[in-house]
């Protein structure tokens, strides 16, 4: 994680000398259960050992916030007040989730603000997740007293996104981000909101990303057609039966899908059709891990990789290559991680194939486009929190 020093030294640096309190928030892995949070299903997620860092001080304004970006060595100042906010995009988070703790009755003033990350960017971690729950965690403890729920941060997170951002994202990253805790993943019922944590060591086998380098852009993106066309097929259904209540596609069956089949597009069809069996998969996952039948959870995950890059359309030619190297190495499970379009692959491995695995990706990858994949070894790690 980065350095509470490093973070500390740049804070007194860039304002007037004085120190602040620090608060970390993780970014996040998921092992199965994707598109599925906006649309009600289940996720299964779990914070990692990379966070954002920030050191946040009251400055005694009425709305003045004076921002530093450690990493990009970018600072803005801005003024909660304005109803523009600022036009730098990583400010825009730090804006959007101060006026959405304010909502919540939290008398956000002016405050100074530095921070860094080691969550790699664009590569479906969540880095923004990261963000939004680290500065809701220390707005809440400066100007709150801590009465805002976890949960209720959760939200204000995710709102940042949708109001704030472009992104119409569901509520999996900011939940793993607040609520993750070390060695655990977590399944998330996204209808309800009930969780359940899961140990998880496999025993033989480990958790490793493949980062293709190639960055994903959410915001504006196709990610919110996708969402779209999950929308317009619950609507069709539920046109069919005005007796009932559907809100999202958790609510819909594979007979009323096919019902609707001639009358929504193609495309449409094909999305709900890899959100219906995603939400089974993660349900079926969460059995095995029961029995400890980690091929059978690889098996979900290589069917989850199908159905992303064939169904929903959000994988990218370098990820479906990282997929093949994995079941030509006979790795336990593959898939694209997070909204896609780039980004990484999580890995299920077993400890005597990790090495040649790792290698061969290297290897393969770098011949065909010229750089290696990143490897991430995950680490489950806790969730956001005030370091000091
Ligand atoms: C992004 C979004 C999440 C979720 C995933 C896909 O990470 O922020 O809400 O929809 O994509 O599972």
């Amino acid at each position: 994680m980065v350095e509470i020093e490093s973070v500390r030294s740049r804070f007194i640096k860039h304002f007037d000398g004085k120190t602040g309190n620090i608060y970390a928030s993780p970014g996040r892995i998921n092992l199965i259960g994707e598109h599925t949070d906006y649309n009600g299903g289940f996720v299964f997620p779990g914070a990692v050992d990379k966070a954002v860092v920030a050191e946040m001080r009251i400055n005694d304004t009425e709305d003045t916030v004076m921002a530093y970006a450690i990493d990009l060595k970018d600072r803005v100042d801005f003024h909660l007040n304005d109803p523009a906010g600022p036009r730098t995009s990583w400010a825009r988070y730090i804006y959007g989730i101060a006026l959405e703790m304010r909502k919540l009755g939290v008398p956000v003033k002016g405050f100074n603000i530095a921070f860094s990350s080691d969550v790699p960017l664009g590569a479906g971690m969540s880095s923004s997740a990261a963000m939004e729950s680290c500065f809701a965690c220390g707005l809440n403890d400066l100007f709150g007293e801590n009465k805002v729920s976890q949960w209720d941060m959760v939200l204000a997170g995710q709102a940042t996104e949708h109001n704030y951002c472009g992104v119409n994202c569901g509520i999996m990253d900011q939940f793993a981000s607040v609520f993750g805790k070390a060695g655990c993943l977590m399944r998330l019922d996204c209808r309800s909101r009930e969780f359940e944590y899961f140990p998880f060591k496999p025993d033989g086998y480990r958790l490793v990303l493949l980062d293709s380098k190639v960055k994903h852009q959410l915001a504006g993106s196709p990610y919110n057609d996708r969402r779209n066309s999950c929308e317009n097929v619950v609507k069709h259904i539920a046109a069919k039966h005005p007796e009932a209540k559907f809100e999202t596609l958790r609510d819909c069956t594979w007979e009323q899908l096919e019902e609707v089949k001639a009358e929504v597009r193609e495309e449409d069809y094909k999305r709900a059709h890899f959100v219906l069996g995603e939400k089974d998969r993660v349900l079926g996952v969460c059995e095995a891990l029961n029995e400890g039948d980690y091929e059978r959870v690889g098996e979900l995950m290589y069917q989850t990789h199908e159905g992303l890059s064939k169904e929903y359309e959000v994988s990218c030619e370098e990820l479906d290559f990282l997929n093949q190297i994995a079941r030509e190495n006979d790795v336990t499970g593959s898939r694209i991680m997070g909204g896609g379009f780039g980004g990484c692959t999580i890995n299920l491995v077993r400890n005597d194939l990790y090495r040649t695995f790792i290698a061969d990706a290297k290897k393969r990858f770098c011949e065909k486009y010229g750089h290696e994949p990143k490897v991430i070894d995950v680490v489950i790690g806790d969730g956001a929190r005030k370091l000091c």
